[in-house]
């Protein structure tokens, strides 16, 4: 009877202090995002977004503290699978997040399925990470690089235009982008005549732009982003092109850009799953939030940080923040709702945001709303196998 009761509170003490351990251990979170280069603002606002929804929950996700790691991956491919090993060999990490540049992504995505920790995209479009390389612990908050552009497609058609030139960098974003645009564009009637291409991340655009104003198109469609997405529309600008042939883009064209692209970018159209002048109370209070704690408006690469800790809560409240219940707490995270500042969402089968899709256009410093182009915009998840 003692005996039975002695290994009985000793059980009960066991069960308590690894309760304990496991409030005071923190979850280890890994930044996989670029800090320099062209894309290095579109790390950054992700890495504050995260970081802001944390604040706004005490500082924890599901009642546990987090611990940081960071690693620069520079939008450099070649060196993704050692950088994204890093985080999950050396720092060990419980969940990884990243990144913005597609290629770096897919590497990313890869070294997460082998190690099965678990890993939600915070921008890069890859189509593959939803199809082909999807798996139960892969989730994204941001987008295909197919869903902005295909909406583009329909709304360029219906504005009157039947041809037209796409240019981009050459690499799975812009190729994807470009395909997204020509699939929409080419089913309500539209023909694309040309499409024109650079390496990443090259910005001389002179012979390009040369060749677009001698192929006189009815519109142009692109894909660009960040530092080269300023300088894309600054010269399309400086060489009179807006004046003839009616720029559009998906929205990475003109977000996170505009104080850089002044004058040059007015007027713009673009499709993305953020816009400003949403005017819903959730979107205020984020972008107050925001402006508050870092001094600038927030944009989309922010509001997909922003959403990939939200998603993060929900798995971990669903088990009570004990990380080792990793299938109940992916489970939980793919049936979420997302209360996201763009609109809430929930995630395909494939882990990839069902959202509408806003047309939007250059008004000083904002994308403003126009319409929504698409409503709940699903990608086709080619490949997925789950
Ligand atoms: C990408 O590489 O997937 C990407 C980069 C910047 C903006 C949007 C997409």
């Amino acid at each position: 009877m003692t005996h039975a009761l002695t290994r009985a509170a000793l059980g009960a003490a066991l069960m308590l202090a690894a309760s304990g351990a496991l409030a005071a251990d923190k979850l280890k979170v890994g930044f996989m995002l670029p800090y320099s280069g062209t894309f290095a603002a579109l790390g950054n606002a992700i890495e504050n977004g995260f970081k802001l929804y944390v604040a706004e929950q005490g500082g924890k996700l599901g009642g546990r503290e987090i611990e940081y790691f960071k690693v620069d991956d520079e939008s450099n491919p070649s060196k993704a699978a050692e950088n994204a090993n890093r985080l999950i060999k050396r720092d060990q990490v419980d969940v990884l997040i990243g990144t913005v540049h597609s290629g770096v992504a897919m590497a990313l995505a890869k070294a997460a399925k082998d190690a099965d920790t678990t890993l939600i995209v915070t921008n890069a479009g890859a189509n593959a990470i939803t199809g082909p390389l999807c798996g139960p612990g892969i989730f994204r908050t941001s987008f295909t690089n197919w869903q902005p552009a295909y909406a583009m497609g329909p709304v360029a058609k219906a504005r009157g235009h039947k041809t037209a030139v796409t240019i981009t960098w050459k690499y799975a974003a812009g190729d994807e982008a470009i395909g997204g645009f020509k699939e929409g564009f080419e089913q309500a009637g539209g023909k694309v005549v040309k499409e024109l291409s650079l390496p990443f991340p090259n910005v001389e655009f002179q012979s390009l732009l040369t060749e677009i104003a001698a192929l006189k198109p009815d519109m142009v469609f692109t894909f660009f982003a960040g530092g080269g997405a300023v300088k894309f529309v600054q010269d399309y600008h400086a060489a009179g092109l807006d004046k003839t042939i009616p720029l559009y883009g998906s929205g990475f064209l003109t977000d996170g850009t505009l104080q850089a692209q002044g004058a040059s970018a007015q007027g713009l159209l673009t499709t993305l799953h953020y816009a400003d002048g949403l005017n819903t109370p959730r979107d205020n209070a984020f972008r107050a939030d925001y402006s508050k704690a870092y001094g600038a408006q927030p944009d989309v690469y922010a509001v997909q940080g922003y959403d990939a800790a939200q998603l993060m809560q929900s798995g971990l409240s669903a088990v009570q923040g004990d990380f080792t219940k990793k299938a109940d707490f992916r489970q939980a995270m793919r049936g979420a709702t997302v209360d996201s500042p763009r609109g809430a969402f929930t995630l395909s089968t494939a882990g990839n945001p069902v959202q509408d899709i806003y047309l939007r256009r250059v008004d000083g410093l904002e994308n403003k709303v126009v319409e929504v182009a698409v409503r709940k915009l699903a990608d086709p998840a080619r490949g997925c196998k789950l």
